[in-house]
């Protein structure tokens, strides 16, 4: 059950001002004039808050870290984080075409994906991509089909699978080599993979990786993670070592997550006392972390149906198409009234959506103050991951805008879809 007092500051943007009016700022910006100018729903990214966590990447991983694009991606954002120092990690076609349109330098660019075809790895070949993580031996024939017709040799990591998955508060050692995602340790096929990539002539073998889940709050989680990989790869003497991404983040009070700077202490000092060589790079790709805090959904009331003895269901004019992971995983949000910023929030509903199925919750025990009611602009905080990354137009309903706001203004760095744009594509 979320709190009942005001919204917490912790699930704010940094830039984030209570006005004596009750108004909530942010990037010096009115969230209730940016809705009556782009409309609603609208994702309101803090552009400081963003450059910060970039900044606290770099800071505490230094220059390999790269950003997780899935988490968030349009042209706007692979600039700002490459313009903070950041690498970009893209895991299919899709994400490299926005990066490359964008115009971030390829060397910077780091591929990722379970299944990438022959046209992904040649694209990634020509741009000249910085690194290449291999997932599978059907990858690699691709690979060496493409590198022996082209004058490119790319830097390749092993991804390798460490039989330990992360949650959120623990790890598991699932022990067994189920997942769709890279070489097993303990089949030995990890030990293949590595002989097979430093036997190829067309790519330069840098470095291994693994990723064991996101959302992770125990960063002793990856401490664990590089205590399994330590062994395997200290012997292999190579330069690069890669934990993956999935530090936590808070999305409702009372949540506490790391710091990018604890959870990278944490993996060097692990480093330390696994003997991984001093001098090794060793580096992350954090997606969640650097951008869920800096954004938040602005949505308007459309109706409000009490039910006696039951519920109170207010509804607003987006929902699961903007923001699926309710629905996909029970992820818990919370709401407030950006016109009253410090009200209590003492009234238990439903936030709902406008689609045509019951499950389409936004925050399912919603706290709201007593006084909310149709017209209101309500916002939930924490939604710049895996956000709008996952819209979709379900129900034809166009996806929001996204706007960046510093400095007392906001730019629109994703128009919002018309309709018109909902039939572009049909033939
Ligand atoms: N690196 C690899 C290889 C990954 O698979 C992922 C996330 C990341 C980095 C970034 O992880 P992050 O730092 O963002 O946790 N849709 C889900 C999250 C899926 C994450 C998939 N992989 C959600 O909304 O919670």
């Amino acid at each position: 059950m979320p709190a009942e007092g005001p919204i917490d500051d912790a699930l704010l943007p940094m830039s984030a001002e209570r006005r004596d009016d009750g108004h909530l700022v942010v990037g010096g910006v009115d969230l209730l004039s940016l809705a009556d100018e782009f409309g609603t729903p609208l994702f309101v990214y803090d552009e400081a808050h963003l450059r910060a966590r970039c900044a606290d990447a770099v800071a505490a991983w230094g220059d390999g870290v790269a950003y997780a694009t899935k988490a968030f991606l349009c042209t706007a954002m692979a600039r700002l984080a490459t313009e903070e120092g950041m690498a970009l990690d893209v895991s299919t076609g899709g994400e490299l075409h926005v990066a490359l349109a964008a115009g971030v330098d390829p060397a910077r660019l780091v591929l990722h994906g379970n299944n990438k075809s022959g046209a992904e790895l040649a694209r990634a070949l020509e741009a000249g991509v910085g690194r290449i993580v291999v997932d599978s031996f059907d990858e690699m024939e691709r690979l060496a089909k493409l590198t022996a017709v082209s004058d490119r040799r790319p830097a390749v990591l092993v991804r390798v699978t460490p039989g330990i998955e992360a949650h959120t508060h623990e790890f598991v050692r699932t022990g067994q080599e189920d997942s769709k995602f890279g070489f097993g340790l303990a089949s030995g096929a990890a030990t293949e993979a590595v002989a097979r990539l430093s036997a190829m002539p067309g790519v330069e073998l840098v470095g291994i990786h693994a990723h064991i889940g996101s959302q992770v709050f125990r960063v002793a989680s990856f401490a664990e993670e590089v205590g399994v990989l330590a062994g395997f790869f200290t012997p292999l003497g190579l330069p690069e070592l890669c934990v993956g991404g999935g530090l936590g983040v808070a999305y409702v009070s009372g949540e506490q997550a790391p710091t990018m700077a604890e959870w990278a202490a944490t993996v060097r000092d692990a480093c330390r006392a696994a003997g991984i060589p001093q001098g090794t790079r060793v580096s992350a790709e954090p997606g969640r972390a650097v951008v869920a805090t800096a954004a938040m959904t602005l949505y308007r009331v459309g109706t409000v149906k009490e039910l006696p003895g039951l519920r109170t269901y207010v509804a607003v004019d987006g929902g699961m198409s903007d923001n699926p992971r309710p629905v996909l995983y029970g992820s818990g949000y919370e709401a407030f009234l950006p016109r009253a910023v410090d009200a209590p929030r003492p009234r238990a509903v439903s936030l709902v959506g406008k689609h045509c199925e019951s499950g389409d919750i936004v925050v399912a025990d919603a706290r709201v103050p007593a006084d909310l009611a149709v017209d209101d602009i309500v916002a939930t905080p924490v939604t710049g991951a895996y956000g709008y990354s996952m819209a979709s137009n379900y129900n034809k309903v166009p996806r929001p805008a996204v706007v960046f706001v510093a400095g007392g203004r906001a730019r629109v760095v994703v128009r919002r879809e018309t309709e018109e744009d909902l039939v572009r594509l049909d033939a």
